[in-house]
C-alpha cells in the first residue's frame, strides 16, 4: 500500500494554516494567527486577508520542511472553500489552484464545519473515534452548531445560532467586563473560582434545537450598568462571581439543548469541537453527562479543535479515498452550508 501524502490549508477567519498527513496520520500542523485584532476586540476581516496574503506562502514552507517531505510527493492538496470571511477564504483557494496546478496535482475543496467534525477522525494516540452516528457539537468563535453525523459526508444540521456564537458571547460579555481579547479563556479561569449562583441571567427561549446569545450580551450590559451606577467598584469586587454566573448561564444553554437532541435522536455519542470545547465547565458538564445518563463524549486534541489545516487535510485525506475532487472553477462560499 502507498502513502498518500495531502498538503491541507485553512484560511478561513483569522489563522493561517497548513498541514501535512500521511494518510491519516497528521506529520506538520502549522498554524500563524493574527495577533493584530486583540487592539480591536474581534476581528477585522480587511487586515485578515492582508495577513493571510503575507503568512500564507512562509506557513506552506514551514509545514512542508517540518513534514519532511518534498512537494514533489503531494498527493492532493485540500482547503476551505467556506464560510468564512470572503477576503480571508479567496486568499486560501487562490494559492491552493496555483500551486495544484503547478505541481498537476488535484485540487479537493473542504467545508469547514465538517471539518470541525471529521477532525475526529484524525489518527491519535488516546483519541478513540466516534462510531456512526453521532451527534456534533461545534462551539467556537464563529460557529454553534449540533450536527447529526450518519457517515463522514452524510450529515443534517439539526441546530445552529440565528445571532451570535457562543464564543462570540464569551468574548462580547468579557469586553463588557473590561477583560481583552479573546475573553473565554480568561472568564473560565476566574469561572473556576467564582460562585455561579452569585447572580442570575435568564436562559433565551428558542425553538428546536437552535440557539441565541445576543439576548445574554444585552442582559449583562444592563446589569453591569445598573450595578456600576450604585457601585462604580461593583465589577472589579465581584467579577470572579460574575464570570462564574455568565459560564454557568452559557454551560446551561449548550446541555439543554444537548440533552434535547439526545432525546429527539436516540443518539448518546457526543463529538465536541471548535475553541470553546476547551472550557472547563463544558468539561465537567459532559463528564457528568457520561456518568448519569451514559453518553460517550468525544473531545479532540485542542491543536486540532481550533481552526487549523490538519481537520482540512483529514477531509482531504477522506475524499481522496473516493477520488471526489474539485474542478479548478471551484469558488471560495461565505456562507457555504454543511
Ligand atoms: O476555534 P477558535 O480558536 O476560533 C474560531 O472562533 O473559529 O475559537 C476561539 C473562541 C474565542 O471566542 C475564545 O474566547 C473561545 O474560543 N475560547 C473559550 C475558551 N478557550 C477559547 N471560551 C470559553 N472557555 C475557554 N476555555
Ligand atoms: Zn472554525
Amino acid at each position: 500500500n502507498e502513502n498518500i501524502y495531502i498538503l491541507g490549508i485553512e484560511s478561513s477567519c483569522d489563522d493561517t494554516s497548513a498541514a501535512i498527513l500521511c494518510n491519516d496520520t497528521i506529520l506538520s500542523n502549522v498554524v500563524a494567527d493574527q495577533k493584530i485584532h486583540a487592539e480591536y476586540g474581534g476581528v477585522v476581516p480587511e487586515l485578515a486577508s492582508r495577513a493571510h496574503q503575507q503568512n500564507i506562502v512562509p506557513v506552506v514552507h514551514q509545514a512542508i520542511k517540518k513534514a519532511g517531505i518534498s512537494k514533489r510527493q503531494l498527493n492532493a492538496i485540500a482547503f476551505t472553500s467556506g464560510p468564512g470571511l470572503m477576503g480571508s477564504l479567496l486568499v486560501g483557494t487562490s494559492f491552493a489552484k496555483s500551486l495544484a496546478l503547478g505541481l498537476n496535482i488535484p485540487l479537493i475543496d473542504v467545508n469547514h464545519m465538517q471539518a470541525h467534525i471529521l477532525a475526529h477522525f484524525i489518527e491519535e494516540d488516546g483519541h478513540n473515534k466516534p462510531p456512526f452516528p453521532f451527534l456534533a457539537l461545534t462551539i467556537s468563535g464563529g460557529h454553534t452548531q449540533i450536527v447529526k453525523v450518519k457517515n463522514y459526508f452524510d450529515m443534517e444540521v439539526l441546530g445552529e445560532t440565528i445571532d451570535d456564537a457562543v464564543g462570540e458571547a464569551y468574548d462580547k460579555s468579557g469586553k463588557l467586563l473590561g477583560l481583552g481579547y479573546p475573553a473565554g479563556p480568561e472568564i473560565d479561569k476566574r469561572a473556576q473560582i467564582g460562585n455561579p449562583k452569585a447572580f442570575k441571567f435568564t436562559k433565551p427561549k428558542v425553538d428546536g434545537l437552535n440557539f441565541s446569545f445576543s439576548g445574554l450580551k444585552t442582559a449583562i450590559l444592563y446589569f453591569v450598568q445598573r450595578e456600576t451606577k450604585a457601585n462604580p467598584d461593583f465589577i472589579k469586587k465581584n467579577l470572579n462571581d460574575i464570570c462564574a454566573s455568565i459560564q454557568y448561564t452559557i454551560v446551561g444553554i449548550l446541555m439543554d439543548k444537548l440533552k434535547q437532541a439526545v432525546k429527539q435522536t436516540g443518539i448518546t455519542h457526543i463529538a465536541i469541537g471548535g475553541g470553546v470545547s476547551a472550557n472547563s465547565g463544558i468539561r465537567e458538564a459532559l463528564k457528568s453527562a457520561e456518568q448519569k445518563h451514559g453518553w460517550k463524549t468525544y473531545i479532540p486534541k485542542f491543536e486540532y479543535t481550533t481552526d487549523n489545516a490538519a481537520m482540512i487535510a483529514i477531509v482531504g485525506y477522506l475524499k481522496y479515498l473516493e477520488k471526489d475532487f474539485s474542478d479548478f472553477d471551484v469558488m471560495a462560499k461565505a456562507r457555504l452550508k454543511i
